[in-house]
């Protein structure tokens, strides 16, 4: 057993630390060249005549599909449609010819993507499988594979096979943006360089960066809530850190888009609730500070994710620091330390994280 978890103590601290090995080998061969993609699993001539993509998976793959929407969208300029497999399969949805569906799962044999998948490859779409296992039921069902590369995850709380998909959609995003002309050579040129260099980032943060962590979790590990706020693709990294936090620690949360605090979620705020928010460097991170004022001004306690270099010891209590890289990477970079808060709060708490209660690591049941 100990031998298995190569002398992590559990397997999820073991997988959160072969992050920076599962982006490298997702991204290998894919990211030669200097200025695009290479993505031989999909035919040129389907991604360059793609008038729209629907993305529908479950859970965590749910998550790493929503920042894989702001790519595609912002590189690609081409709509994406996004919904919980579960919910797709059962609103008689409008899909056929032309439309590409993406299922991202990464077992390959999660019921609901397959159902949902199947049901858009009926209605004549081509469907596209984002998975980690060679052979899985998803790759018989759809028309092209992409795999990642994350190796066998073991612990029910994704990780390395998250950042891994969310790899697959920037190689993905990267490869429509060359063939259909949206993104000039620079800039793609830009993200190859600043994707390449992620592993290495991941690697520098896992090796220094878990202090502040352990002393959030300290702090907080007997609280009751967690709210987590974020925008653009902060919103999806504040999802998935909410669910890694409710899956393993069995604390609620609740997860948010920071511009809807006002519309409801702020009624939650009371004296020292914990608020994580992820504040990493980007065009809206101006709104996002407004935000933990508004939190803090209620005496909620902020922990903020943010980038090295940018100091926001002003407007939040703790921060937990990422390396900087572009503004639509820093997904890959900003989950980790939520990945590792979820997992300390859980130690704290003397949870058996790599089992958590009521779950299991597969949903092939309705
Ligand atoms: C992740 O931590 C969860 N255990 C769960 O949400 C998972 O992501 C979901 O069940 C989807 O699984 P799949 O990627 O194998 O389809």
């Amino acid at each position: 057993d100990a031998a298995e978890k190569g002398g992590f103590e559990t397997f999820m601290l073991k997988e959160i630390h072969e992050q920076a090995d599962a982006v490298a080998e997702t991204i290998a061969d894919r990211t030669v060249r200097p200025d695009g993609v290479d993505l031989p699993e999909l035919d040129d001539e389907l991604l360059r005549g793609t008038r729209r993509i629907i993305i529908v998976a479950c859970g965590t793959s749910y998550h790493a599909g929503l920042i894989g929407r702001y790519a595609i969208e912002e590189w690609a300029r081409v709509p994406v449609e996004m919904d919980v497999a579960s919910e797709y399969r059962y609103r008689n949805p409008v899909v056929g010819p032309g439309d590409v569906v993406i299922g991202i799962t990464q077992s390959g044999e999660s019921l609901d993507t397959l159902a949902a998948m199947r049901l858009a490859r009926e209605r004549g779409a081509t469907v596209i499988a984002v998975t980690n296992i060679m052979g899985s039921q998803a790759t018989r069902d759809a028309d092209a594979t992409v795999y990642t590369r994350a190796g066998l995850e073991i612990s029910v709380a994704a990780t390395k096979t998250f950042v891994a998909q969310v790899a697959v959609m920037y190689l993905l995003a990267l490869r429509l943006a060359e063939l259909k002309g949206t993104l000039d050579v620079e800039r793609r040129t830009e993200l190859v360089t600043k994707l390449k260099r992620i592993p290495h980032d991941i690697g520098e943060l896992l090796a220094h960066g878990t202090d502040a962590i352990d002393r959030v979790a300290e702090r907080h590990y007997q609280q009751d809530f967690f709210l987590y706020l974020g925008r653009h693709v902060g919103l999806p990294v504040g999802l998935e850190g909410a669910l890694k936090l409710k899956e393993i620690s069995y604390i609620s949360t609740d997860a948010y888009a920071a511009g809807e605090m006002k519309h409801g979620p702020i009624a939650l705020l009371d004296q020292d609730t914990p608020v994580v928010v992820v504040a990493t460097d980007s065009p809206v991170l101006d709104k996002v500070i407004s935000n933990m004022q508004e939190v803090r001004v209620r005496g909620a306690h902020v922990i903020a994710v943010a980038s090295e270099g940018t100091d926001l010891a002003e407007h939040a209590e703790e921060t937990l620091s990422v390396p900087p890289t572009d503004w639509m990477l820093q997904p890959l970079l900003a989950v980790i330390p939520l990945q590792l808060l979820a997992y300390r709060v859980a130690r704290l708490r003397g949870l058996n994280v790599d089992q958590p209660r009521n779950l299991a690591k597969t949903v092939t049941v309705e």
